[in-house]
């Protein structure tokens, strides 16, 4: 059942070098599940890293890492929810990163409650547009004239479940996903002209720290985190617009 659903997904280790090795990557989200499976691969395949989110310690600990193998790589450790830390980021990082050649925008939440039991809870609402919405966007503003300079792309770890018909629980978490696949829709359209790509990956389920709280989640048939950076990956090689299962209609 699993492989029917889910068919295996690898990359191999030269691919990835030929395509990343000494190339700026921003990794958003990069500390936990599929950010971090991704910076394992982006580091054995060489690249130039900025890691990006919370765990400062986890940061700094995959950074030492890829500085062993070779790799420059530096961290942020911020809250992409908080408006100014996040300014402050953008602002740093048009000056520090002349050239960027993929920005992953990976870091999310997800929250699944009734919009009925939401009553005292906007900051729900506020925190997944914030991190889910925003920081792409905001991400995408400050590194354009970078992405611009090395004809780079902009891939984004969308969900399948935002392609589905609406679903009760999960209208914060969805309403700032299908925001974002919009965005990145306009964005594709109007980037082409300066050479850089935008991408989206509607990933289905993946077996993470996010979506292991769940318990039937956690029993089902899903990817990797590795699995799902292959994904990420292969979606950043290829010309297509968007990964999504063969079973997404
Ligand atoms: N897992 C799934 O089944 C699944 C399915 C479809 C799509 N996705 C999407 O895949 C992406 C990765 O999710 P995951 O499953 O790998 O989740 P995860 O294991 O919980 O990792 C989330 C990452 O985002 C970072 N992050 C969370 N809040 C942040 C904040 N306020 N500021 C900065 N960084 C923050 C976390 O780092 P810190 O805690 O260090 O900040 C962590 O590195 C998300 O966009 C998610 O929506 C996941």
């Amino acid at each position: 059942m699993k492989y029917i659903i889910y068919p295996p997904k690898s990359v191999g280790e030269a691919k990835l070098k030929a395509r990343f090795a000494g190339r700026w990557v921003v990794v958003t989200g990069a500390t936990s599940g599929v950010g971090e499976a991704l910076t394992l691969r982006l580091i054995q395949a060489q690249a130039n890293l900025l890691l990006i989110a919370r765990n400062e310690a986890r940061l700094q600990a995959l950074c030492a890492q890829a500085a062993s193998n070779g790799c420059q790589a530096r961290y942020r450790a911020i809250d992409l929810r908080q408006r100014e830390q996040l300014d402050a980021l953008c602002a740093e990082l048009r000056e520090e990163l002349p050239q960027v050649s993929y920005l992953f925008c990976n870091a999310g939440k997800s929250i699944k409650r009734s919009i009925s039991d939401s009553i005292d809870r906007m900051h729900d609402f506020e925190r997944t547009m914030d991190l889910n919405y925003r920081s792409l966007v905001a991400l995408s503003l400050a590194l354009m004239p970078s992405l611009r300079n090395a004809q780079g792309r902009i891939v984004y770890t969308s969900s399948v479940s935002s392609r589905y018909p609406f679903v009760p629980g999960w209208s914060a978490y969805h309403s700032s996903k299908c925001a974002a696949n919009v965005w990145c829709r306009t964005a594709r359209k109007e980037y082409k002209s300066l050479g850089v790509k935008v991408q989206v990956a509607y990933m289905p389920l993946v077996h993470t720290p996010m979506s292991d709280v769940n318990e039937t989640y956690k029993r089902m048939p899903a990817y990797s985190a590795d699995e799902a950076a292959c994904v990420l990956l292969r979606l950043a090689m290829s010309e297509k617009f968007c990964y999504k299962p063969w079973w997404a209609i």
